[in-house]
């Protein structure tokens, strides 16, 4: 089935069978590898993706329903040569370690603090409570976005 979309601000054009999840067909068949699977139904966050704006879950989304929407993935929140506030919020409070969850964490992260840059510890622990983490605890993560906040304040 073919497809049009835009990935990370650019068009794409991509010919996926009918059943295949956007996760899918973003990571193996756009070749954007940040994305990835953990759970495959819904419950762990990895695969979490921006489709116009709302961070969805892509393994529970077909390709065929991300048909001409705005599709960002973590490639699309980075920069090519330094880290962006958020990931270096990351990096500073040691909120990864294998890594897993990391683009799902990143992604929820940005989602939330561009529609809500004031959210406080309690909501970011309530928005990132449906991404797993198995390594962190948690914490350094509520602290690496709750530092992570001043860049994304409305001007
Ligand atoms: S792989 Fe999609 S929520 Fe776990
Ligand atoms: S850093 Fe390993 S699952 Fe989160």
């Amino acid at each position: 089935m073919k497809l049009n979309f835009e990935l990370n601000g650019k068009p794409v054009k991509v010919d996926v069978p009918e059943r295949t999840t956007l996760a899918d067909c973003i990571r193996h068949h756009l070749l954007q590898t940040g994305t990835h699977v953990g759970c495959e139904h819904g419950v762990c966050g990895a695969c979490t993706v921006i489709v116009d704006g709302a961070a969805v879950r892509s393994c529970l989304m077909l390709a065929v329903q991300a048909e001409d929407a705005c599709v960002t993935t973590v490639e699309g929140i980075s920069n090519e040569n330094s880290l962006t506030p958020l990931q270096a919020c990351f990096r500073k409070h040691h909120a990864l370690q294998c890594g897993f969850c990391t683009p799902g964490m990143l992604i929820t992260a940005h989602a939330l603090l561009t529609e809500e840059p004031g959210a406080g510890k309690d909501r970011i622990r309530d928005v990132l409570s449906g991404n797993i983490c198995r390594c962190t605890g948690y914490i350094p993560i509520v602290e690496a976005v709750y530092e992570a906040r001043s860049a994304y304040a409305r001007k």
